[in-house]
């Protein structure tokens, strides 16, 4: 039986002809080893050598291991290996993170990036709004939106969830959104939630305030399009959809939808399952990419290690400098910070975010304000304003009772 080695190590290959990946292996194996069965398994071989395999089908098909830096290997995937037709999202990840994590002979594995060839991507729509459409709908320029998420996350009726979205954007808030557990239960019932918030939505309009809300609309694949088409019949102004439990063919079948014209929030709820451990699983990078591929126009990518997710405040920077990479030739995504986060942290995260195009989002830090939750609001809004303006927050308080009042409860630095 012929033997194939899958090292080409130094290998330069054209990028528009590859998919490559980095991943992070921890093994006894020597690397070299351990990276030749990651390429095999992935893609023409199996754990033993087969007698199927021919020099031709090898040479088109076979991954190519370009590097192995330490314990980070580098693989290219041949663009014929994807099938973008049928397939997609689910096929691509098949290979690029499939079998591979379970593989007795590699300890652990993350895949810490994915670069996409041209011809995989121009398959994908990527975002309809992106940043610019949300700065539009919403009349904000320059400044970072800022949200909330309406806390208690399940257990509100539809009027005082709607009431809980008045008071924010009277706050002055940007953005509200359903929390992830939150779709259809008996005690609020997607229609009427949602036709009450799109009652506050316009009544806030009237008022001279521009606000969204992100109805979450996560369901079954076969009646994701369906339910979509009802919220927005029903007054939705952007749906949202839990990416890691819905699929990443959710949000493209969204985005692809042309009856869908409103903007998807993608929330990423699970992710610690595969994110967490430095050393196993999937880095959100490559999901973040994935998300903004297939059309999220706002996508969680973490608080910087700040909010109460863990998070590893570079590998969350590359996730928002990701989100508005040009050369992929999407329009660029709004990046959200979210999880934990209470005004006093508002600086920190823009600072570390190192942009003002960010979405900064707290369900806690408005609904625990002891005001309530309008003056929750404020203190978000202040503490947002503050960090646009360059004031340090303590200082801003000093005029800004809210933010005092958030400051003083939930701490400053
Ligand atoms: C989210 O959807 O990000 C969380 O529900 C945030 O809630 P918190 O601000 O109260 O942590």
């Amino acid at each position: 039986m012929e033997e194939f080695s899958y090292l080409h190590l130094g290998e330069k290959v054209d990028p528009d002809k590859y998919l490559i990946c980095t991943y992070r292996i921890t093994t006894d194996l020597p690397m070299k080893k351990a990276a030749e069965s990651l390429a095999a398994e992935q893609t023409t071989g199996t754990w033993t050598g087969i007698s199927t395999l021919e020099r031709k089908t090898f040479e088109k098909y076979g991954g190519r291991v370009i590097g192995i830096d330490g314990n980070v290997v580098t693989l290219a995937y041949p663009v014929a290996d994807f099938s973008m037709d049928v397939g997609a999202v689910p096929q691509i990840l098949s290979i690029i993170a499939g079998n591979l994590f379970g593989l007795h002979s590699i300890d652990k594995i993350r895949l810490e990036d994915a670069f996409f060839p041209k011809s995989i991507r121009k398959e994908f729509p990527g975002p309809r709004f992106g940043i610019a459409g949300l700065r539009k709908i919403l009349k904000r320029p320059e400044k970072p939106l800022v949200g909330t998420i309406v806390k208690p996350k399940i257990g509100l009726s539809p009027k005082d969830t709607a009431k809980y979205v008045y008071e924010s954007g009277k706050g002055g808030l940007t953005n509200s959104k359903d929390d992830e557990t939150l779709v259809n239960q008996k005690f609020c019932p997607l229609e009427d939630r949602t036709v009450a918030i799109a009652e506050s939505l316009d009544k806030l309009k009237s008022e001279g305030h521009r606000m969204l809300h992100a109805i979450n609309i996560s369901t079954s694949g076969h009646k994701i399009i369906e339910v979509a088409e009802k919220a927005q019949a029903w007054g939705a102004k952007q749906i949202m959809v839990d990416v890691l439990t819905a699929g990443f063919a959710a949000i493209q079948a969204l985005a692809e939808d042309r009856s869908i014209k409103v903007p998807l929030h993608i929330h990423r709820t699970m992710h610690g399952a595969m994110t967490r451990d430095p050393l196993h699983g999937i880095a959100m990078l490559p999901i973040a990419k994935l998300c903004r591929m297939c059309g999220g126009d706002a996508v969680h990518v973490g608080t910087l290690g700040i909010g109460k997710m863990e998070g590893d405040p570079s590998g969350d920077r590359d996730n928002i400098d990701s989100c508005f990479d040009r050369s992929v030739g999407y329009k660029t995504v709004m990046p959200v910070c979210s999880g934990g986060v209470s005004p006093g942290m508002v600086d920190r995260i823009i600072e570390a975010a190192g942009s003002m195009d960010v979405q900064i989002q707290a369900g806690g830090g408005v609904a625990g304000h002891p005001g309530g939750v309008r003056k929750g609001a404020m203190g978000m809004s202040q503490a947002v304003d503050a960090a646009f303006l360059g004031i340090p927050l303590d200082e801003y308080a000093k005029t800004h009772p809210e933010l005092k009042i958030a400051l003083e409860l939930w701490g400053y630095r």
